[in-house]
C-alpha cells in the first residue's frame, strides 16, 4: 500500500443520496464527496441543505483519522480536490447497515414502544440487510454468515469489535463538545487491494444522532421530524467542532 497524499479525480462513477463517487488516477483509491443533498425514509423526503457537504466532510474526516489512531481500519487516504471531499480506498461493500446504539431513540423507541431517552447499560448492536428495495430488514448475525453468506464469520467478528471501539470513540470525542452520542450507523467494506475489512462510508449527522445538555438534536432528526433550520443545525455543528478543538 503507497503513502499517497494526492491523487488526480477521474469520471464520475457513482451518485448516492448524500455521496458521490469519482474515479481517480490510481485503480485502487476513488475519491468521496459529501454532498448538500438529504434524504429520510428510503428516498421518500429529499432536499439540498446549504452547508451540509463541509460539515459532514469535516466530521467523518475528524472521526475517521481518529479511528485510525485508535486501531481501526479505515478507507481514509488524504484530502480530496475541494473541501467536500476526501481520497477513500476502493472497497467491496459489505451489505449490512451496522447499527450501536447508547441511548433509545428513533426505530428502537417505535419497535419496542418506549419512551425516548432510556440510557443502555452498554452499546447495543443491531444489523440490517441494506437492500432499499426490501427496506433495510433486520438480519441476525448467522443468517447474514451462513444463510445469504454476504459476510464471512471473521469479518463479523471483526465488525462486531471494531463497532463497539467506533462507538467508544465517538461518544468521547463528541463528548468533549458537550453533546452526547445517543445511535450511529456504520458500513463496512472489503479493501480491493489488500483484501482487509475496512470502516468504509462515513460518520456524520447524518448517520448518527446527537443531543445537547437540553435535548436539543444536532443531526439528521432536524431533517426528518421538521424540528428547525437543517442548514443552520448543521453549521452550528460544524462551529461547535471547529471551536472547541
Ligand atoms: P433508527 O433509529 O432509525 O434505526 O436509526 C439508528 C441510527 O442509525 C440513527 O443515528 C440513524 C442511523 N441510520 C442511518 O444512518 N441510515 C439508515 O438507513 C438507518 C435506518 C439509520
Amino acid at each position: 500500500m503507497q503513502n499517497v497524499t494526492k491523487v488526480t479525480r477521474g469520471e464520475k462513477l457513482y451518485e448516492g443520496k448524500a455521496n458521490t463517487i469519482y474515479a481517480t488516477d490510481n485503480e485502487f483509491l476513488l475519491e468521496l464527496e459529501s454532498t448538500n443533498r438529504i434524504s429520510a425514509g428510503n428516498g421518500e423526503k429529499r432536499d439540498v441543505v446549504e452547508g451540509k457537504g463541509l460539515t459532514n466532510n469535516a466530521i467523518s474526516t475528524a472521526l475517521f483519522k481518529l479511528f485510525e489512531q485508535n486501531g481501526i481500519p479505515t478507507h481514509y487516504v488524504c484530502e480530496g480536490s475541494n473541501e467536500f471531499s476526501k481520497v477513500v480506498r476502493k472497497a467491496k461493500m459489505i451489505p449490512l447497515e451496522v447499527i450501536g446504539r447508547f441511548i433509545a431513540a428513533g426505530s428502537f423507541c417505535k419497535r419496542y414502544n418506549i419512551p425516548t431517552g432510556k440510557v443502555f447499560k452498554d452499546m447495543t448492536f443491531e444489523l440490517s440487510y441494506k437492500d432499499d428495495s426490501l427496506g433495510d430488514p433486520f438480519i441476525s448475525e448467522t443468517a447474514a454468515a451462513y444463510g445469504l453468506e454476504i459476510v464471512s464469520e471473521e469479518s463479523l467478528y471483526d465488525i462486531e469489535y471494531y463497532t463497539y471501539n467506533i462507538g467508544m470513540c465517538a461518544q468521547n470525542f463528541f463528548k468533549e463538545f458537550g453533546l452526547t452520542l445517543v445511535d450511529f450507523k456504520v458500513e463496512f467494506g472489503i479493501d480491493c487491494e489488500t483484501g482487509e475489512l475496512i470502516l468504509c462510508d462515513e460518520f456524520s449527522p447524518d448517520t448518527c444522532r446527537l443531543w445537547d445538555k437540553y435535548g436539543n438534536s444536532y443531526d439528521k432528526d432536524v431533517f426528518r421530524k421538521d424540528l428547525g433550520n437543517v442548514s443552520e443545525t448543521y453549521k452550528a455543528l460544524l462551529n461547535i467542532v471547529q471551536e472547541n478543538k
